[in-house]
């Protein structure tokens, strides 16, 4: 059994989904001290230059080599416009979870909702996956705008499952299995 994802390169259309190095260290640190990523992600606060180092550096491949994930950075023109990754999988029940950030200075383009397209059904071919879920806030729009654009199906609310730096909220749960590839 497989207990660890490839670490491929993944192509879309207009991006590529790498793994990150050392050369994005500053527009993660610039991406992650950004007010609205820090509104809906519990980062580090503050988010500095060794955090991000960290990040890239250690927590990033340790998530492969660990198997508990995936971390890719989201590259439009070989620029860093954003972070997506697989995390808490869970091998023998072939399930695993999406979550992304894009930089503030890449928004607008449906980036998000495009990336987990490309990651999510890769995960669900390649990778033999019988599940990827997306889970964001109730009141992250944006985010479930793009679970949607990617062909993910609203299942319901998970109530009080997740933590923001203001508190719980309530979080919107979507999945995609492998029936979903045909018709989404
Ligand atoms: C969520 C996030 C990744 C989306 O970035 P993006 O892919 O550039 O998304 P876009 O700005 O293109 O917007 C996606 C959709 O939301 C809609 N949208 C954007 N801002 C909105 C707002 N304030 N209210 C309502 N809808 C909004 C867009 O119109 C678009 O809708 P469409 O798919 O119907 O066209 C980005 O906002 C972000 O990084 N947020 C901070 C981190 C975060 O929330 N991560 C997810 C945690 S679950």
């Amino acid at each position: 059994m497989d207990t660890q994802f490839a670490d491929d390169v993944l192509e879309g259309d207009g991006f590529r989904l790498s793994p990150l190095g050392p050369g994005d260290i500053e527009d993660v640190t610039s991406a992650c001290r950004d007010e609205v990523t820090q509104r809906w992600l519990p980062l580090p606060l503050p988010y500095t230059p060794e955090v991000a180092r960290a990040f890239v550096e250690e927590v990033a491949p340790g998530m492969r080599t660990s198997g508990a994930g995936l971390v890719r950075r989201i590259e439009v023109d070989g620029r860093l416009c954003g972070v997506i990754d697989l995390k808490k999988t869970d091998w023998r029940g072939r399930t695993t979870e999406i979550g992304y950030w894009v930089a503030p200075w890449a928004r607008g383009r449906g980036l998000a909702g495009k990336a987990s397209r490309v990651l999510a059904d890769w995960a669900l071919t390649d990778q033999d996956m019988a599940r990827v879920v997306i889970r964001c806030a109730t009141g992250n729009v944006p985010s479930q705008r793009a679970a949607l654009s990617a062909g993910f199906v609203h299942e319901g609310v998970a109530r009080s499952a997740g933590i923001v730096h203001s508190g719980r909220v309530d979080l919107e749960v979507f999945s995609k299995i492998p029936s979903d590839l045909d018709v989404a």
